[in-house]
């Protein structure tokens, strides 16, 4: 069994398993609760393979996405040769450039396992945004960390650019830390891969703690597809960020 980096050999199967995944309402919904203007420039963080970013690529936004999979970032480059890819980890990334819109969809921040690291990001973020701009991040509630799928274990076989993929992930979850680890084993055309992901849960209370210590003075906290307040049930929890 090879060892293979988070994002490594899952990239060759993304998309096909996040097939169903309504990026285009998630777009939607962000750019309505960012106050409905078409952003100029948007920074994906953790784009993966681009999902996340073609909404506002196919919208006409200059758009940066930025990776720690150099698996991923090649799937998106493949995709959208002429984006900007930028391979590097959060929370330490330098950028040239400013934005009125920074991203990071599908739970991508929760592999940050240190809150340190989030307050870093989102230091950072408030660094890059252009005055007015806002950050939206989805994330996974401890609760939604912990429920990460019914049963715990996923399992699956498909076919992708040519290879034979199949896939058995088993999740556990620690609730001393709020961390979920996903052991991710792979096939690919016969050779055995395993993939150890990890994703810490944060609540709202202190993402808005968070938030506002890196400097944001418009904190709020808001549930897809509705924009209502996030409540004790909720497994899933967009953040935005200004001022
Ligand atoms: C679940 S995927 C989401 C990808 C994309 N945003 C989407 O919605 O399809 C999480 C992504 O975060 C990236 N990631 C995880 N930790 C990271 C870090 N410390 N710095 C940059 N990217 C990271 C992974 O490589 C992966 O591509």
């Amino acid at each position: 069994m090879l060892e293979s980096r988070p994002f490594g050999a899952l990239a060759l199967a993304y998309d096909q398993i996040m097939a169903e995944v309504d990026y285009e309402a998630w777009a939607e919904f962000v750019l309505a609760q960012a106050g409905g203007a078409r952003p100029g420039r948007v920074l994906d963080l953790g784009c993966g393979t681009g999902n996340s970013s073609a909404p506002f690529l196919q919208r006409g936004c200059q758009v940066t996405g930025l990776d720690a999979s150099a698996e991923m970032l090649r799937v998106a480059q493949s995709k959208w040769p002429r984006a900007e890819w930028v391979l590097a980890s959060l929370p330490h990334f330098q950028l040239p450039d400013r934005y009125q819109l920074i991203v990071s969809f599908f739970d991508a921040l929760n592999n940050l396992l240190d809150p340190a690291e989030l307050l870093e990001t989102f230091w950072r973020c408030r660094q890059l945004l252009l005055l007015g701009g806002t950050l939206a991040c989805d994330f996974n509630t401890r609760l939604g960390v912990c429920e990460l799928w019914e049963g715990g274990r996923i399992q699956g076989s498909l076919e992708a650019a040519g290879h034979r993929v199949s896939y058995d992930w088993l999740h556990h979850y620690d609730p001393a830390g709020g961390v979920g680890t996903v052991l991710a084993s792979f096939q690919v055309d016969g050779q055995d891969y395993l993939e150890v992901h990890r994703e810490r849960g944060y609540d709202p209370d202190e993402l808005a703690s968070l938030a506002a210590q890196a400097g944001f003075s418009q904190v709020d906290l808001r549930v897809f597809p509705d924009g209502t307040a996030p409540d004790l049930l909720s497994e899933r929890v967009w953040l935005f960020a200004g001022g």
